[in-house]
C-alpha cells in the first residue's frame, strides 16, 4: 500500500525552539526577546511549545533566566507550554513560576546521562519518582523524554532494545508521552525503523513523539518513516535552532518551517501558518541578528 494512503490526517509538531534551541546559543538573548519569541510561536498557531528548562544554571546559564520569562508569556488558551525539569528542586521552580507541564529527561545511554545531568540512568528515575507523584497530585502533564534512542556521542550506534526499555520505563513512571530523541541527529532511516518496529509494537503509538536533530540531514526522511509508522507528534525548532550542550556534534534541531512544508505537503493538518512561524524567527533575529539561526527552509 503506498504510504501516501496511510498518513495520519493530523500532526502536533511541539515547538523546541525557545528551549532545545536558545539552551544551545553562545549569545546573550534577552528575557524579553524570549518571550516575544514564545508568544509569536503561540500566535502562529503552535499547541505546544517547550518554553525554558529549570535546571541549574551554572549548567545551562542561556537559561538562567526561566522562572522571569515564564511567568511574562502570554498564555494562548489551548496551548500547552511544557518546561524541562530535571529532578524535585526543577518541580518547584516551575510550579513557582505557574507550570502546568513538565518533561523529564533521560537517556538510553549511560555514559550520556553522567554528561547531561551527572547520573546514571537508575539514578534519573530516582530523581523522577518523587517529581512524577507530585505531578500527578498536582494535575501536571508529564513528558518523558528518551535521549540518545539511536546514536550517542560517547558510546556509538544504541541497540533498540536499550531504547525502547528506557521509554518504557517512563510510560510506567507515569509520563503522559514518550519522545524518542535523536540527539546528534545521526540516526538513518533504517536504524530508526529498527528501533519503530520494537517501540510501536510495545508502547503506546499515539504517545510517542519523535525528537529528531538534522546534523546528518536525514530528519526528514527520518519523519517520513515516522509517519509510516503512525506517529504523530514531531518536535521541531524555528528556525532549526539548537542542539544539546552536552552532545558535542548536535547542532541543530528539526526546523520547523522545514516540517510544516513537509507535513502540509502531504496534505497533513497542523492548525499552524508557516508565515506567522516565519515572522516569529525573524523578529528573534532581528533583535539577536548573530544568533544562528541557520536552517530556515
Ligand atoms: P549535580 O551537580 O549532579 O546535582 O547536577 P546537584 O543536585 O549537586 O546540584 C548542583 C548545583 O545545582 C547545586 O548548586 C544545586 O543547588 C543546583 P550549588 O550548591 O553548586 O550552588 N541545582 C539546581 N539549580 C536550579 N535548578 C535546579 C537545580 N538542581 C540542582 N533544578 C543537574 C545535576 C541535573 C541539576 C545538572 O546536571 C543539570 O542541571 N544539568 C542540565 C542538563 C541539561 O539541561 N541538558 C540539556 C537538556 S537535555 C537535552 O537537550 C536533550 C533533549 O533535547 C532530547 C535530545 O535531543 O536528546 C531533551
Ligand atoms: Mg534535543
Amino acid at each position: 500500500m503506498p504510504i501516501l494512503s496511510r498518513l495520519p490526517e493530523r500532526v502536533n509538531v511541539v515547538e523546541v525552539g525557545p528551549r532545545d534551541g536558545l539552551q544551545n546559543e553562545p549569545v546573550h538573548v534577552a528575557s524579553d526577546n524570549k518571550i516575544a519569541f514564545i508568544d509569536g510561536l503561540a500566535k502562529a498557531g503552535i499547541r505546544v511549545i517547550e518554553a525554558t528548562s529549570f535546571v541549574s544554571p551554572k549548567a545551562v546559564p542561556q537559561l538562567a533566566d526561566a522562572d522571569d520569562v515564564f511567568r511574562k508569556v502570554t498564555p494562548l488558551p489551548g496551548v500547552r507550554y511544557t518546561v524541562l525539569v530535571p529532578n524535585e528542586r526543577g518541580y518547584e521552580r516551575a510550579r513557582n513560576a505557574g507550570c502546568s507541564a513538565i518533561a523529564l529527561f533521560t537517556s538510553a545511554s549511560e555514559q550520556f546521562s553522567q554528561k547531561n545531568v551527572n547520573a546514571t540512568i537508575d539514578e534519573t528515575f530516582e530523581r523522577f519518582a518523587p517529581v512524577v507523584e507530585r505531578a500527578r497530585q498536582d494535575g501536571v502533564w508529564v513528558r518523558g523524554y528518551v535521549s540518545t534512542a539511536t546514536d550517542c556521542p560517547y558510546a556509538g550506534e544504541i541497540p533498540p532494545r536499550q531504547a525502547v526499555d528506557v521509554a518504557a520505563r517512563l510510560f510506567e513512571l507515569g509520563c503522559d508521552e514518550v519522545a524518542l530523541a535523536d540527539t546528534i541527529g545521526r540516526a538513518t532511516p533504517k536504524r530508526l525503523g529498527a528501533l519503530l518496529d520494537i517501540a510501536c509494537q510495545e508502547l503506546p503509538v499515539e504517545r510517542l513523539a519523535l525528537h529528531l536533530h538534522d546534523t546528518g540531514g536525514l530528519a526528514l526522511a527520518n519523519v517520513m518513516i515516522g509517519l509510516d509508522y503512525g506517529i504523530a507528534i514531531y518536535d521541531a525548532a524555528a528556525g532549526g535552532l539548537g542542539g544539546c550542550p552536552f552532545a558535542p556534534g548536535a547542532p541543530g534541531n528539526l526546523s520547523t518551517e522545514r516540517l510544516l512544508k513537509l507535513l502540509h505537503g502531504l496534505g497533513i493538518e497542523t492548525g499552524i501558518n508557516e508565515d506567522r512561524v516565519t515572522d516569529a524567527i525573524e523578529q528573534l533575529r532581528a533583535s539577536n541578528p548573530e544568533l544562528g539561526v541557520r536552517d530556515a527552509a
